[in-house]
């Protein structure tokens, strides 16, 4: 039987190449209700970057995976469903702010119960919760089956909690080599059996990678994978001011608490925040979750978390407001990058949104961006949705693909200040090129990514702020 993907976004689009390209007998159906996004796919072109996408995609596209936003059409033939849809933190509603809104989940699961209403016996079906979800999801979902098609259907359906751990960027990496395949079963269910039997066939290819448990441990243990990495920037980060207040400096802390091999070197580097989809979403479930619970002194724990990378987010930008005697009339600024992590062009949640809005908190400063990656529309976009402004085309220019009719001297010469939000290599490439425009115009720098050799911008005469270092 075929497997279908419902969801083609940085999750679901990836884990449909690579599983045609590790299943060649079976045919893999990425389904999305994103009608241009399918068509994009149809046609051979990626909605989104992310390296060996390509090459891959290519491979599978004209053999066994089909991109449709049909599920009808498909159905039949599926016996597996992996739901890799949004999870995004409910807006409005019982636990707005903090719990995960599971909407999207819901209608695929309804989709899939009203396609199975339409049979006439009873098939093994798998719903696979790939997508991050909230603690006892598997119980949402089965009890909406059960009251949509009456408990004769329910030994038939089984639901399995499979969720993702890859990281943008190394999106295939996560999923070619993952250092673990969580499964949760649910317990105490005869279906549990064909499940586990379809999911060894599936990751055949990771077969030693895979950790067996139960749904609720998996589920919780994705949310808390990540909390517990944000908890390991937000540590180092929380030692940023210290350090630039005292002479340490966080860097060498990082080196020294990572030699540890309990604790390891990963994770370490100081930024002016966690961002992205998913760590503080994650977060804020947790913390919902416990609160809902009662546990208030483990919700607080994650609460402060989230508060801190508020806090640290927030902090960039009121340095260079104060560095400017808080005033920055007339002042220009240049920001370099505004995606939440390098080399991507995915603005949702960026730390950068924070400091660009602290900043036009001020009147007065008129801020170019320049990113190689972001396209204006999206950061706009993603800027409206989290601050709820619009993106002041009189305050703010924008340069995206094309990247500046200047070069990157010349920028640099004509503004008050650099900062430097996202790490792109391409701006660590031209290291030297700003470096000579501060120093000639003497603009200042902030470093919120460590990209640049502080030392060397300071020999330079060049006012250089490095998020962490005095
Ligand atoms: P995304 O926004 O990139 O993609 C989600 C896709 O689902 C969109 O294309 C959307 O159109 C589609 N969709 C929404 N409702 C649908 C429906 N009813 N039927 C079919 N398609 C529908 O999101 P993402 O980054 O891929 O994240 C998806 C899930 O995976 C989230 O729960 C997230 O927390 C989790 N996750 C994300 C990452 C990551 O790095 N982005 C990593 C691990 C886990
Ligand atoms: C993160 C996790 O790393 C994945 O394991 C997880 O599957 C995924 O979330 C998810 O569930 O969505 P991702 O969002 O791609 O992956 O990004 P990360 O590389 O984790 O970076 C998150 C943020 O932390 C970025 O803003 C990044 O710049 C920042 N960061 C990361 C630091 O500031 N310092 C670091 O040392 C690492």
């Amino acid at each position: 039987m075929d497997i279908c993907v419902m969801g083609a976004g940085y999750v679901g689009l990836p884990l449909g190449v690579v599983l045609a390209v590790q299943n060649p007998q079976t045919k893999i159906h990425v389904q999305d209700i994103n009608v241009e996004r399918i068509a994009k796919i149809d046609e051979g072109q990626l909605p989104f970057s992310e390296e060996g996408l390509a090459e891959l995609f290519d491979r599978v596209r004209k053999n066994n995976f089909k991109a449709t936003t049909e599920l009808q059409s498909i159905f039949q033939s599926c016996s597996v469903f992996i739901l890799c849809v949004n999870t995004d933190t409910k807006s409005s509603g019982l636990g707005a702010g903090g719990a995960l809104e599971i909407k999207s989940i819901l209608s695929c699961v309804e989709e899939i119960g009203r396609e199975l209403s339409k049979e006439s016996g009873f098939r093994e079906i798998v719903i696979v919760e790939k997508s991050t979800v909230p603690l006892g999801t598997s119980f949402a979902i089965r009890k909406r089956l059960e009251k949509m098609l009456g408990e004769s259907w329910m030994d038939s359906i089984a639901i399995v909690s499979n969720p993702e751990f890859l990281e943008e960027g190394k999106a295939l990496q996560g999923l070619l080599k993952p250092d673990r395949i969580v499964l949760g079963f649910e317990t105490n269910k005869k279906s549990a059996i064909f499940a586990q039997k379809k999911m060894s066939e599936m990751y055949k290819f990771a077969s030693e990678k895979i950790i067996e448990t139960d749904c609720s441990s998996s589920e919780l243990g994705k949310l808390s994978a990540n909390a517990f990495l944000m908890t390991k920037v937000t540590s180092i980060n929380a030692l940023t001011e210290l350090c630039e207040t005292s002479g340490a400096d966080v860097g060498e802390l990082a080196k020294i608490i990572g030699s540890d091999y309990r604790i390891g070197p990963l994770f370490l580097r100081s930024s002016i925040g966690v961002g992205g989809y998913c760590l503080e979403k994650d977060t804020l479930c947790l913390e919902y979750l416990c609160r809902a619970k009662g546990l208030d002194q483990a919700a607080d724990y994650w609460r402060r978390l989230v508060e801190f990378n508020r806090y640290q987010k927030k902090r960039f930008g009121l340095k260079v407001i104060e560095y400017f005697d808080n005033c920055l009339m007339g002042k220009k600024i240049l920001v370099l990058g505004v995606s939440f992590k390098e080399n991507s062009e995915d603005c949702r949640n960026s730390p950068a949104i924070e400091v660009i809005k602290t900043l036009l908190d001020e009147t007065g400063a008129q801020i170019r961006i320049v990113d190689p990656h972001v396209e204006k529309r999206d950061f706009a976009k993603e800027f409206e949705r989290t601050t709820g402004r619009v993106l002041d085309s009189n305050k703010v220019t924008f340069e995206s693909k094309e990247v500046c009719p200047k070069t990157w001297e010349q920028l640099s010469k004509e503004v008050d200040a650099l900062l430097v939000l996202c790490g792109h290599k391409l701006f660590k490439e031209n290291e030297e090129s700003f470096a000579k425009g501060l120093a000639e115009g003497r603009g200042a720098l902030f470093d919120g990514r460590k990209l640049f050799d502080q030392k060397a911008m300071r020999e330079l005469g060049i006012f250089a702020y490095s998020v962490g270092s005095p």
